[in-house]
């Protein structure tokens, strides 16, 4: 590492999107709590990822990263992290098949529970109180007294963290056996003409299958088959649950982040100088940046420069997140000053945060149409510049909720009131997921045409 780094170091940096707890004594009891836990997550699994994120810059991957917008206590349940994990799944074949290159799975799940916000207060009919910033910093309820941050929420986010880890890793060894009928996955999707389109996949993707069973290649044969490997991920926004469950790695010597396999800092914590940048530059775990459109070329290179000096593959994935029609103006400014850097990084897509509006009903959403406009643009512009439009980054749920318009089974601006169950951002629902995962594995055959070109 090229500066000397301690965990703490934060604590002298300037600080945004953070709580101001009442009770210093308190938030120092639970930091020694929370110190004595065993880590989330083992540095080796970290590595692996790092490893794996590699193939990925080099276009020999596709990174599939998702989940909610913010966990929270009172939506936790097995159910929804099975349902969630399921949809993560069918996805990843479904992209897979357009890559035709592993796809490396991240969930935002088992850690994602503190949310930056635009504003610090909200106005509801003439009250105003702080605002909700995550479960584990607030309470949702719309009252003076949930809004004052409790660090003992930490506790409660950790708990909640280990048994959905417990539960992910049960399932991501213990074999989907109903991940083989393909066709099932779309019955629910209507008769239109784009329906039809994913039909026609579905049925290739299960002739594949087919194909393999028949030749003894089965979950009961391949290893590879039964077992996924599944990651976690989360802003790390809250530093002392961060800074808490940091640890050495005893085979490095190294911190790494016991929180989650991947963290990322957010589009309003980006400041190079700032708390976030230095928490995140001491740990070794592969390390997320969002990039906004006010993003500049400079801070991107000092970022770079501050969170990956060895230039390492892997270390370093850039989620652009501009909003459809913005791509143009933004991401190729900033491909350029990777390229300049010939830094190696992954390039993913968030389609998600820079598409959220207000819908007449009042409710925020985010159309269909828009996100997978601004996929589609991430991709047109990687090929115009000659880079690798390395993954997708989605905030969904395997639930069926109303809370993004469009989609096949459309869901309109009357229907958000149905099922809104959101803690924060409007979430993609399954089939909504889903039928974003066959648009971009179209786009994918098209990287993959161009990559067997360049390799001609
Ligand atoms: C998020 O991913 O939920 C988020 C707040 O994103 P961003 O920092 O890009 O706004
Ligand atoms: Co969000």
């Amino acid at each position: 590492m090229s500066k000397a780094w301690s965990k703490s170091d934060w604590r002298a940096k300037p600080r945004v999107q953070m709580p101001d707890y009442p009770d210093a004594s308190a938030v120092r009891a639970v930091e020694a709590q929370l110190s004595k836990m065993p880590p989330l997550v083992f540095a080796g699994e970290t590595r692996k990822l790092k490893r794996q994120l590699g193939e990925v810059a080099a276009g020999r991957a596709f990174l599939l990263q998702g989940g909610d917008c913010a966990e929270s206590f009172a939506e936790f349940s097995a159910d929804n992290i099975r349902d969630t994990f399921k949809v993560l799944l069918q996805m990843a074949i479904v992209l897979t098949w357009g890559a035709k290159v592993p796809v490396i799975k991240i969930g935002r799940v088992a850690g994602q529970f503190a949310k930056p916000r635009s504003a610090p207060t909200e106005v509801v009919e003439g009250v105003e109180l702080p605002s909700y910033r995550g479960d584990i910093i607030n309470g949702f309820d719309f009252t003076a007294e949930a809004r004052i941050p409790d660090p003992a929420r930490m506790l409660q986010a950790y708990t909640q963290a280990a048994a959905s880890l417990n539960l992910l890793r049960a399932f991501s060894t213990g074999g989907f056996a109903d991940m083989h009928r393909v066709q099932s996955w779309i019955a629910g999707f209507t008769e239109e003409d784009e329906a039809k389109r994913y039909r026609e996949v579905a049925i290739r993707i299960q002739d594949a299958m087919d194909f393999m069973a028949a030749a003894g290649v089965t979950s009961d044969t391949v290893h590879a088959m039964q077992a996924v490997d599944f990651y976690t991920s989360h802003e790390a926004l809250l530093l002392e649950y961060e800074e808490a469950l940091s640890r050495i790695d005893s085979t490095s010597g190294l911190p790494v982040a016991g929180s989650g396999h991947m963290i990322w800092i957010g589009d309003r914590t980006r400041q190079p100088d700032g708390a976030h940048v230095n928490f995140a530059r001491g740990v070794q775990n592969p390390i997320g940046l969002k990039c906004g459109p006010s993003l500049t070329a400079d801070d991107l290179k000092a970022l770079m420069a501050t969170l990956n000096p060895e230039n390492e593959a892997g270390r370093l994935t850039l989620i652009a997140r501009f909003g459809a029609g913005k791509v143009g103006d933004h991401l190729p400014r900033l491909i350029r000053a990777v390229e300049e850097e010939g830094a190696k990084v992954v390039w993913t897509c968030d389609p998600m945060h820079g598409n959220t509006i207000k819908a007449a009903s009042g409710y925020k959403t985010r159309p269909f149409d828009s996100v997978l406009r601004e996929v589609r643009e991430f991709f047109a512009i990687h090929k115009a510049e000659g880079t690798i439009p390395g993954g997708v980054h989605f905030e969904m749920t395997g639930r069926d909720v109303t809370e993004c318009t469009g989609g096949v089974r459309a869901v309109s601006d009357e229907d958000l009131h149905d099922r809104y169950h959101t803690a924060c951002d409007p979430r993609l629902n399954a089939s909504q997921s889903l039928e974003l995962a066959f648009l971009v594995a179209e786009e994918l055959q098209g990287r993959r045409a161009m990559q067997k070109a360049a390799a001609m």
